[in-house]
């Protein structure tokens, strides 16, 4: 069973494509690699015994992608993670983040709509609820106007699914992710920042392993007990699961919907303070931290109510704060140390 995971050498994607093969289904990535590299696939290898097949182009190239569902015309779904990421940047370069991000979209949608493939997996976000009326929040919460042109590429692209699953065979899922955070247990995946990071867990461990001088804690005047801001934090593993999760309820016929939306969290929120607690306990290193202002944009608090997905999807998050904090600071030990071993010509330059 042949599945088109999208941006699957990235963080996410590549975790998705392990727990894939694990499962026996066969996988073909695409993904222009703007912000991951072809290496990947080696150590997806390592991990499931498997090299998954990699076609590097950009999918916001029409023709490209439209030859490509034409030659693999036996694909029975489609993940779709390639995306650009970044909220601050969105805010500098929105053009370049809705021509990727939507562009993108409706090329792989046309692409399955021309060659009869009619399951979709969408990478979403806990972003479109901005800061929630009510907490926790489920799926049903309205959504807010969005906080970036990044944010906004997801609000849109739910309503580009729903329009195309009422005119055509299209089956959706979206997947609202709340923070997902850690690496594979091998250490031989996770997620590789480009430059300095802009989210908490790879400043944490970088920090730690002596490549930043000190985290900031951005504000300790919110409304929450210890004053600083509440994620719900979720093992990038655990998300993986519940793309398979997903796809097999599509190929089963499952859905009570054609467009079903899920909310990926575990229901717990963690202070920016309690993530360092444990990111400490778990190391026995101690973190060079200061409280700053708040950053712009930032929510105070947001956590997921799972039970939707958990009834519906039969999946629930296994993996606890410290077990995300002792695999995020493993990568960042075993990828710091293989960039130091001496790289081949094929390899790529990151930081
Ligand atoms: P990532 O950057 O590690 O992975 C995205 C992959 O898509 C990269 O490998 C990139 O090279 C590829 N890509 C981007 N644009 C492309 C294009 N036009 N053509 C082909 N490939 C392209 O990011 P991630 O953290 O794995 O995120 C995956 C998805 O999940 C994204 O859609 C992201 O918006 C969404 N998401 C991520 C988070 C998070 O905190 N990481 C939270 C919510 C949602
Ligand atoms: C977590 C908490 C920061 C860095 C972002 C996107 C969101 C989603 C996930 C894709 C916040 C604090 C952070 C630092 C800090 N991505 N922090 N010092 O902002 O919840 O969500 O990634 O859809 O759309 O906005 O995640 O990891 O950046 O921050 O104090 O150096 O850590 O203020 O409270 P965020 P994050």
């Amino acid at each position: 069973m042949k599945i088109l995971v999208t941006g699957g050498t990235g963080f996410i994607g590549s975790h998705t494509v392990v727990e894939l093969q694990n499962k026996g289904y066969e996988v073909v990535i695409v993904d222009n690699l703007s912000n991951s590299r072809a290496e990947t696939v080696n150590a997806i290898f390592g991990i499931t015994g498997v090299k998954p097949l990699l076609e590097i182009f950009d999918l916001t190239d029409r023709e490209k992608t439209l030859d490509f569902f034409m030659r693999h015309n036996n694909i029975r779904g489609v993940i779709h993670f390639a995306a650009l990421k970044a909220v601050g940047e969105s805010v500098e370069k929105p053009l370049e983040y809705y021509r990727n991000n939507i562009d993108s979209l409706i090329n792989v949608l046309d692409g399955m709509r021309e060659n009869n493939i009619s399951n979709f997996v969408f990478s979403s976000s806990c972003t479109v609820y901005g800061q929630p009326d009510e907490l926790p929040v489920s799926e049903s919460a309205p959504i807010k106007k969005a906080e970036s042109p990044y944010g906004n590429t997801k609000q849109i692209a739910e309503d580009i699914i729903f329009d195309a699953v009422e005119a055509t065979p299209l089956k959706g899922i979206a997947l609202r992710y709340f923070n997902p955070i850690g690496a594979h247990e091998t250490a031989l995946i996770g997620e590789l920042p480009l430059g300095i990071p802009n989210n908490l867990v790879p400043f944490i461990t970088q920090t730690a392993y002596g490549l930043r001088e000190q985290l900031s804690v951005f504000g300790d005047d919110y409304n929450t007990p210890d004053g600083t801001a509440i994620r719900d934090y979720i093992h990038v593993v655990d998300l993986a699961k519940a793309h398979v999760v997903s796809v097999n309820r599509m190929i089963k016929s499952k859905m009570k919907r054609d467009f079903e939306i899920f909310n990926l969290g575990t229901g717990n929120g963690y202070s920016v303070l309690e993530a360092i607690k444990s990111f400490e306990k778990v190391t026995g290193k101690k973190l060079n931290y200061k409280i700053v202002a708040r950053r712009d944009g930032d929510i105070e608090q947001v956590w997921a109510d799972p039970t939707f997905s958990n009834n519906e999807l039969g999946w629930k998050a296994e993996k606890g704060l410290d077990e995300m904090m002792v695999s995020a600071w493993k990568w960042e030990l075993a990828y710091r140390q293989r960039s130091q071993e001496p790289r081949t010509k094929s390899q790529d330059k990151r930081p």
